[in-house]
């Protein structure tokens, strides 16, 4: 979801009012593709590297996360929603990680979308936490190193047993990763679109999972068109 801060500053607005705008980009996506049968949608709403912005951007950024959490929680439920959030909570303070903790339980027994909010979340991040953990089992004489599998690893992520990545969207018009996910986008197709993340809508949307239709998925074989 990038491109806040452009939007905004081509407004001459602060940044946050572009954070504030991204997060009715968010309402309309989650809507979207809540019915349009999308099975799962993970926002970076939050990267680990995000945390080394100014001091008063962490806390505009925090306070709407809190926020969204408190206002939306009850439309995710009312539209069957399961909410998962990724990534290391212990940044944000009790009263996010409470606010979290019950919007997660609350809506924990729903069949629809699940949305995944990452948040103090990176790549990098889950790739090491999983590899501790598999490390933990190796001490504990559960798993020998040698026979350490990427199943192994796989397990331990933050998205394990979930639908695999199908398409992963940047705005802005920036190509690259940012560490997002990366273990779980091996075979992911790509979209990159210059629409700032505030002015993304349903429509953009639509534009991006009709290009995604038109992609050939060979996941490293040669047969013509995957599934
Ligand atoms: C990137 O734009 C966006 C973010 C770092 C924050 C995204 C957060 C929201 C859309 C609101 C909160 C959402 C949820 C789900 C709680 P940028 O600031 O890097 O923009 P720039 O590259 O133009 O400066």
């Amino acid at each position: 979801m990038d491109g806040n801060g452009r939007w905004a500053q081509k407004r001459l607005l602060p940044r946050a009012r572009g954070h504030q705008k991204g997060v009715k980009a968010v309402r309309d996506t989650v809507r979207h593709c809540s019915e349009n049968g999308v099975a799962m949608l993970t926002l970076f709403a939050f990267s680990s590297e995000n945390k080394n912005r100014s001091g008063e951007e962490v806390l505009t950024l925090s306070k709407l996360f809190l926020a969204v959490l408190k206002s939306e929680t009850s439309k995710l439920h009312k539209n069957n929603i399961k909410l998962k959030i990724i990534g290391d909570m212990s940044l944000f303070s009790k009263e996010i990680q409470v606010a979290a903790a019950s919007a997660i339980e609350l809506l924990q027994n729903n069949t629809g979308m699940a949305l995944v909010i990452a948040a103090n979340y990176g790549g990098q991040w889950d790739i090491t936490q999983a590899t501790k953990k598999v490390a933990q089992l190796c001490v504990e004489g559960e798993i020998d190193y040698k026979d350490i599998s990427s199943d192994d690893i796989s397990k331990h992520l933050s998205l394990a047993n979930e639908p695999s990545v199908d398409l992963l969207i940047r705005t802005s018009g920036e190509i690259r990763l940012s560490n997002f996910l990366l273990w779980d986008i091996a075979y992911s197709e790509m979209y990159f679109t210059d629409v700032l993340w505030p002015d993304f809508s349903a429509s953009e949307l639509d534009i991006a999972v009709k290009t995604y239709n038109q992609r050939h998925r060979r996941f490293g074989t040669r047969q013509e068109k995957a599934q």
